[in-house]
């Protein structure tokens, strides 16, 4: 379970340059969740995964993981716990080593296995995981990384996240570099590898068809908060167009409060 209590994130504060981009924000996602997020460039989408994963610390407020205050603690740390994919095929994997070392440098994160060698069972373990990717893989283990394709990549570091066994997953647009065919093999992946491990998910997304198709539950994000929270049926009934109706409505508000503001400055 993450809860987020009152979060906070100003960059520069106290000086004139200060930049709140997180803003009071509360979430609770239990523990099995699959959440979907969207919203504009500059929301703070991935400022909410840097404070939850730990990259940044919030200005204020408290980031708890199954109940544990992990506000203060470093990302090392919090990343026994949490997986995290970025858009960039190139950040999951190092490129310049091997399928098979990059796969066994994932197994020993967190130290959550027996740190043994790349063995023979290893070998084989590993062969069966890529096997299941149907991407062909299995016969490529020792070549390296980097003469991988940008969908090949990116299932392999799903494949990655999953062998090291997170509670949570962190998905950052991670199919937004890829075609679409590939797009839909990872995002097939995301789905049965969600379900088998039971991960704790959020996805951002500017994809609003896969907003809406994955998960059990939808947010929306808009300078810094959460402004839109669905679940359950209600998040089944929506359509691209009813989501787009929304998020023009959350702009509408967020341009008469601005403006509001302004004439209240204005006049005195
Ligand atoms: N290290 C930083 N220093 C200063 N400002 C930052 C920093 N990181 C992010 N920001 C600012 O915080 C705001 C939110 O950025 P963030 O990357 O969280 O947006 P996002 O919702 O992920 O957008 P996108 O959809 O474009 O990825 C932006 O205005 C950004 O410029
Ligand atoms: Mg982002």
């Amino acid at each position: 379970m993450i809860e987020l209590e009152k979060l906070n994130c100003t960059f520069f504060p106290g000086t004139p340059n200060a930049k709140t981009v997180i803003r009071d924000l509360d979430l609770t996602v239990a523990a099995g969740e699959f959440v979907t997020i969207i919203g504009s460039n500059g929301a703070g989408k991935t400022t909410l995964f840097n404070l939850i994963a730990g990259s940044l610390m919030p200005t204020a407020g408290r980031v708890r993981i199954d109940a544990a205050d992990v506000t203060a603690q470093p990302e090392y740390k919090r990343a026994r716990t949490i997986g995290r994919i970025f858009q960039d095929p190139l950040a999951g994997t190092a490129s310049n080593m091997t399928l098979e070392d990059n796969m066994m440098i994932t197994c020993r994160k967190g130290f959550k296995w027996p740190v043994i060698s790349l063995n023979r069972r290893m070998r084989a373990y590993f062969r069966e995981q890529l096997v299941d990717l149907k991407m062909g893989l299995e016969s490529r283990m020792k070549e390296n990384v980097s003469t991988l394709s940008g969908g090949q990549r990116q299932a392999l570091t799903l494949l990655m996240m999953v062998l090291s066994r997170p509670a949570i997953a962190l998905l950052d647009e991670h199919t937004a570099a890829l075609d679409p065919r590939n797009a839909a093999i990872v995002m097939d992946l995301t789905r049965r590898f969600v379900d088998e491990h039971r991960l704790t998910t959020l996805m951002i997304t500017h994809n609003m068809n896969h907003a809406i198709a994955f998960g059990s539950r939808l947010l929306m994000m808009d300078a810094g908060d959460v402004v839109i929270d669905v679940s359950g049926k209600e998040k089944q009934r929506l359509s691209v167009s009813r989501l787009l109706e929304m998020f023009a409505d959350v702009r509408h508000k967020a341009f008469e409060s601005d403006a509001v503001l302004l004439s209240g400055a204005v006049r005195g």
